[in-house]
């Protein structure tokens, strides 16, 4: 498999051919989905809730995102490895959001980064791109406004809405975006804001119009039993894996099947003996 960049994106969905994207957080997950083929690695600010236990993303830093951006780079041998920008790294100034997009592409070795809202955030997108750091889009529910919008919820429901996505969508195209994340967004609107772009569109909870999909990599592997949103399939069991593991090695530590011999290593007799 080749290396894919930003312009694979574009070649993808002029050629009809459907973008993969996961989210990773570490090398060794980096590593297989690379290995397996998926086209690109997103390092999201979810990584707030599936690696350190927050409620939302709002508390990530970059310091955390970088810390995790550059273990995913290392596992990372033809993915494109996209960056997401946490809650306030981008929204004070221009000059602010390319220092931190800085940081992502200089420190961490990510080449893209990707960050969430429309016109409200134009002008700091705007100034990434001329510091020639591709920008992937994010409309829809956006989990960094979920106070604004007063809880994690399906957007684009209203005419107005709808309408001011695709605005906004076309706008992010016109601007330079490589892509654009559609998240929770109904499916038709989804469909029509694909077609009427020549970026593609990664869709989450967007439906099957769009030009790739993306999933957080815990929901696909079954590892967060506690809440399953409607729009993720889960296509292995790890829990119960991980789980069955996990109280196998309890089992044979307590009763001592385990470390077998073939587990250990040897010292000569004669050395063990003087020693005691
Ligand atoms: O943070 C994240 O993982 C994301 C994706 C779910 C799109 O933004």
């Amino acid at each position: 498999m080749s290396k894919v960049t930003t312009m694979t994106f574009i070649e993808r969905k002029k050629n009809h051919e459907k973008i993969t994207i996961l989210t990773a957080y570490d090398y060794s997950m980096a590593k297989l989905l690379d290995e397996n083929g998926v086209d690109c690695l997103l390092v999201g600010d979810s990584l707030g809730m599936t690696m350190l236990g927050y409620e939302d993303t709002l508390a990530v830093t970059m310091d955390d995102m970088i810390h995790h951006t550059k273990a995913v780079k290392r596992g990372a041998k033809n993915a494109l490895v996209v960056a997401d920008m946490p809650f306030l790294s981008y929204h004070i100034s221009d000059e602010g959001a390319v220092i931190n997009a800085g940081r992502f592409i200089k420190e961490a070795g990510a080449h893209a980064v990707k960050l969430e809202g429309g016109y409200q955030v134009k002008s700091k997108i705007e100034a990434i791109i001329a510091a020639q750091i591709p920008v992937m889009g994010h409309l829809g529910l956006t989990p960094q406004s979920v106070n604004m919008f007063g809880g994690f919820k399906v957007q684009g429901k209203t005419e107005q809405q709808a309408r001011k996505l695709i605005d906004e969508a076309k706008m992010l195209e016109e601007i330079g975006c490589f892509a654009i994340v559609l998240e929770c967004v109904p499916e038709k609107l989804a469909r029509l804001v694909s077609e009427q772009l020549s970026i593609p569109t990664i869709g989450i909870g967007a439906g099957a119009g769009c030009d790739g999909q993306v999933l957080v990599i815990q929901d696909l592997l079954g590892m967060n039993k506690d809440f399953v949103p409607k729009f993720v399939k889960t296509y292995a069991d790890l829990s119960s894996v991980i789980g069955s593991a996990v109280k196998a090695y309890c089992e044979e530590v307590k009763t001592g099947a385990f470390p077998e011999e073939k587990h250990t290593f040897k010292i000569d007799d004669e050395i063990i003996n003087k020693l005691y």
